[in-house]
């Protein structure tokens, strides 16, 4: 996730459980793009012990086989096409989730990306861009290139992040292709991704926002599915797991940048600390360590909160998702009780 699961998020990840395989953010692919280091020390210093699929973003043919050639020269579990991203200043420019209104430009994209990617290649789509009509096309153009496997976030672009995921049309491409299909879009928990893969037959799940807000989640996934008792965080771990971060953040020279960065994961967090968001709302409004941990103390530490089990899922109505309008990833919370 772009902004957010980097290498040093990666490592705060390994420390409580990793998934099999962790997607970098997304590399721009434009003509004269260069790699971003920041992204590719992802994969070059990888020590999680766990493969990293490379994913890129863009439509220029010439310079997507260029980019692929030269991500080729590092451990790469995969290499991915971004086909799903709702930013306007993205889709306007026919990339990302764009390229679901035009399955000319995405059936060129594909071939060029099964012709150079010599490993494996893989993509992450949504379901559509306003509507749901161009998903089976979409589907017949996964399955006539021999994409490796394939990741569906349930929604359409339009969609964003809102409402439930349209899980249905999992279902439908798992029907439809002999290959891998993982299901995306509001994995909350242990119990829900078994339900996901139950209703829609996916071979696996992605998680993305609520890895951030609950980073025992593999763990715990690992466990329901061998019918163990499931890891149980109080919230003085979850205290302990936002200091993690802020040691994580110490590439930011300036506290409240540093801080600023740390907000936008506990955001995510706060979701499942209290119901009525004053955690949220309290630490937005700290521009300082010392106030920031403060507010984290009296949260998640005083008053008897420490031993407090951290929940599995979200309090209702309480919603962490990116701000996409102007096309930056910001974290808005929809508080609707
Ligand atoms: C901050 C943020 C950044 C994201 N960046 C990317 C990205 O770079 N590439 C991508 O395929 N999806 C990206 N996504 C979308 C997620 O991968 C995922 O598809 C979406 O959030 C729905 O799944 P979830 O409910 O598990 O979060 C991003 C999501 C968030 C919240």
């Amino acid at each position: 996730m772009q902004d957010v699961t980097d290498l040093p998020f990666m490592r705060v990840i390994n420390q409580y459980g990793d998934p099999d395989y962790y997607f970098t953010e997304y590399f721009r692919v434009y003509p004269h793009s260069r790699l971003d280091k920041h992204i590719l020390s992802s994969i070059t210093e990888n020590d999680t012990g766990r493969p990293v699929v490379a994913q890129l973003l863009g439509n220029s043919l010439p310079d997507i086989r260029r980019i692929v050639e030269q991500l080729e020269q590092y451990p790469v579990a995969a290499v991915d096409l971004n086909c799903g991203c709702p930013a306007p200043k993205i889709y306007k420019n026919m990339a990302g989730g764009g390229l679901l209104t035009d399955l000319g430009k995405l059936d060129s994209i594909l071939g060029t990306l099964r012709d150079s990617v010599k490993g494996t290649f893989s993509v992450k789509i949504r379901i559509g861009f306003d509507s749901f009509e161009p998903f089976e096309g979409a589907m017949e153009l996964i399955h006539k290139h021999g994409v490796d496997f394939l990741t569906i976030h349930a929604r359409t672009v339009k969609e964003m992040y809102r409402g439930e995921p349209h899980y249905e049309y999992i279902r439908q491409a798992v029907e439809m292709l002999d290959i891998p299909v993982y299901a995306n879009g509001n994995i909350t928990s242990a119990a829900k991704a078994e339900h996901v893969m139950q209703q829609t037959g996916a071979a696996g799940v992605m998680i993305g926002r609520h890895a951030i807000r609950n980073p025992w989640i593999f763990t715990q996934i690992r466990e329901h599915s061998l019918g163990k008792q499931l890891t149980q965080p109080t919230l003085a771990d979850v205290r302990l797991y936002i200091r993690r971060l802020y040691e994580m953040s110490d590439h930011w020279d300036r506290e409240r940048s540093r801080i600023n960065h740390l907000k936008k994961y506990v955001n995510f967090i706060g979701q499942s600390v209290d119901p009525n968001t004053r955690f949220i709302k309290a630490m937005r409004r700290c521009h300082t360590e010392l106030d920031f941990f403060n507010v984290c103390d009296e949260h998640l530490i005083d008053n008897n909160r420490a031993d407090v089990p951290f929940p599995m899922e979200p309090y209702e109505g309480v919603v962490a998702r990116p701000n996409c309008e102007d096309g930056h990833v910001e974290i808005i919370q929809e508080c609707r009780l």
